[in-house]
């Protein structure tokens, strides 16, 4: 079967490849979930592998399989699988154990080592493929209702997990009542970590340099937060109007940005980063200044990647409750389909080229 894959450190390696069709038996116990793959995401991560900033092949191999943002049909199941049959749709986590105590205890999306393995990203090959087979403790339901958000199961659950970890930190304070959010990008993690604090009844400011009208303001706007071009109102014009933000994810992919904003952070509030920035930039920081608000005001920053199998479920579930609450706003977001796995070339093109591209997906089959 074909896949689209890179040689890992080598720039611009994307190129069509062969697998063998994977069997359900390869996963020991009867665990096995056999998927026939038809949408597969691809983000900036998928831009940056093929950018050799980082990525690296499964041991034997000199090519890794990209995709992690995956959905499928379930073909076939091991005798042990009990929570997906064939013909359910599907989605997968990420990211599988290594060894530390974090891994053991089913949250490698913490795991304190420094080496990860992650499917279509390091180590493991991803699931631009044909057909994937995958331990059914990584395999995660979609209702056939969601079917048509399909790809946006998996980015979803890494901002449900950005503002689920901004909700347990803050337990430090005894009280915490968020009433203003500031999400800093309004990419596929900012429009969706935007939906989650609306439905959390925040009053949400998503901030993008894109003027208005644009998609991004349609999409914030449709799902009853404030849209705001940094090119029409300044930063501080926005503080003045709203007060500091008790809340703030920075989703921007641009780390000069995530020092920028946490001026905009008010006393006792909490902000997560979550963007992969792989890149060298250096920039000036106004230390003293960040660093005497951070501790007069007893802030917090912290840093979100990945998701487990309970970051997909909430997401999932939140993605729902968009869609009765904000109706067919979140499908907006899945801006650029790709037909085919052979169309790889104008899949990297939409991903470098395209600024108005939401979400960039490939439609592998039909189902
Ligand atoms: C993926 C995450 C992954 C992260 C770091 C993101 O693009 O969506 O699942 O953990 O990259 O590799
Ligand atoms: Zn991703």
């Amino acid at each position: 079967m074909q896949a689209v894959a890179v040689t890992p450190g080598e720039k611009n390696s994307v190129h069509l490849t062969e697998l063998p069709k994977p069997r359900v038996d390869e996963i020991p116990d009867g665990h096995g979930v056999l998927v026939r793959v038809l949408k597969i995401g691809v983000d900036a991560t998928d831009r940056e592998i093929n950018d050799a900033l980082y990525g690296a092949a499964p041991p034997g191999y000199d090519f890794l399989v990209l995709g992690h943002e995956s959905f499928g049909i379930v073909e076939e199941v091991g005798p042990a699988v009990t929570h997906v049959v064939p013909g359910d749709y599907v989605t997968c986590t990420v990211r599988r154990p290594g060894g530390s105590i974090y891994d053991r205890i089913g949250r490698s999306d913490i795991t304190s080592e420094e080496v990860y393995y992650e499917r279509g990203i390091n180590l493991l090959h991803g699931f631009l493929t044909e057909y994937f087979v995958e331990h059914s403790e990584f395999v995660v339901k979609m209702p056939v209702g969601l079917k048509h958000l399909h790809v946006l199961a998996e980015p979803m659950s890494c901002a449900a997990k950005a503002v689920e970890q901004i909700y347990e930190a803050q337990k430090r304070l005894q009280v915490w009542e968020p009433k203003v959010a500031y999400v800093t990008g309004a990419g596929q993690i900012g429009l969706l970590a935007t939906l989650i604090l609306r439905l959390r009844g925040l009053d949400v400011y998503t901030l993008a340099r894109s003027p208005k009208p644009c998609l991004k303001a349609e999409i914030a706007e449709g799902l009853g937060a404030k849209y705001i071009s940094t090119q029409d109102t300044s930063l501080s014009e926005l503080v003045e109007q709203t007060g500091k933000a008790d809340l703030i994810v920075e989703a921007t992919g641009n780390s000069e940005i995530a020092f920028e904003s946490m001026k905009l952070l008010g006393h006792n509030g909490a902000m997560v980063w979550t963007s992969i920035t792989g890149g060298q930039r250096r920039v000036e920081v106004q230390s003293d200044h960040i660093n005497i608000n951070w501790v007069l005001g007893n802030k917090l920053l912290l840093g979100s990647v990945n998701a487990n199998r309970r970051h997909f479920e909430s997401g999932i579930a939140d993605l729902a409750l968009g869609e009765v609450t904000y109706p067919n706003v979140i499908e907006k977001i899945l801006t650029s389909p790709v037909h085919g796995l052979d169309q790889y070339n104008e899949m990297m093109r939409l991903l470098v080229e395209d600024r108005d591209a939401l979400k960039v997906f490939v439609e592998v089959a039909e189902g």
